[in-house]
């Protein structure tokens, strides 16, 4: 296997069901801002499971990934539901410009698949895109996973894997100092590592752990205020 794309020809790959904390991210946007519908970013969406959640809310998403794949499964799916979303296609250094537009976006398990020159360039223009006072999820690799050190090493603690599922994905691992240095000029509201720690392993196709790492999970704001914020 390699690459994404390659991996979402197979549809038992593409995960269906939202996360939790996506669901709650959507909702906590919909607390604060009283414009609808509101302007969801879905950044590195793969097979639009988030994307679909939040279009069934009604709000305006827009999908970004390089996977074709994921995003032609993830425009069946919305179709099938009466559904629509926008979409674009690319790296996620290639984000397409759109200036304080959305008032909030996530990633998730996808932004740490990159080097770290690129994923800065990347959450740079993430932050263009959010209005001020917008916000943003996302969760990134730690150093202290236990994937940590798979596949070859192109620059410190961005390994290319070379075998398994994710043989030719890149995946780079963070240290606190690293995550705070990609947010820094971000107010970040929330900073968290969960830390995961293996018993005993087999996967046998269930693929739905919620924690198969260990990670951390960002949420940061961009600085300012130009929305009226409704009251919690
Ligand atoms: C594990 S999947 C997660 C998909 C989705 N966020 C979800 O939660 O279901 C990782 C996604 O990142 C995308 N991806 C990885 N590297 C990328 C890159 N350099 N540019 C754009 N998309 C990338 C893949 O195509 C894939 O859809």
């Amino acid at each position: 296997m390699a690459e994404w794309n390659e991996i979402f020809n197979e549809e038992k790959y593409i995960k269906k069901i939202p996360e939790s904390i996506i669901m709650n991210f959507i909702e906590f946007l919909e607390r604060k801002f009283s414009e609808r519908p509101l302007k969801i970013l879905d950044f590195l969406c793969g097979g639009g499971r988030h994307t679909i959640a939040a279009a069934q809310r009604g709000h305006s998403v827009f999908g970004f990934d390089k996977s074709e794949n994921g995003i032609q499964f993830t425009k069946s799916q919305l179709k099938e539901l009466g559904l629509m979303a926008e979409f674009s296609i690319g790296d996620m250094t290639e984000l397409p410009e759109k200036p304080a537009f959305f008032h909030g976006g996530f990633s998730w398990d996808a932004l740490h698949h990159n080097t770290i020159k690129n994923i800065k360039i990347t959450v740079e223009k993430i932050k263009h895109n959010i209005k001020p006072g917008g916000y943003f999820l996302c969760n990134l690799l730690s150093t202290k996973s236990d994937s940590r050190g798979n596949g070859n090493e192109i620059e410190p603690e961005t390994f290319i894997k070379e075998d398994g599922l994710e043989a030719g994905v890149m995946h780079h691992y963070f240290d606190e100092e690293e995550i705070l240095d990609l947010f820094n000029d971000w107010e970040i509201i929330y900073l968290n590592e969960q830390i995961n720690r293996y018993v005993k392993r087999t996967y046998e196709g269930f693929n739905t752990n919620p924690f198969p790492y260990t990670k951390w999970m960002i949420l940061a704001m961009v600085p300012g205020s130009t929305s009226p914020h409704k009251e919690f």
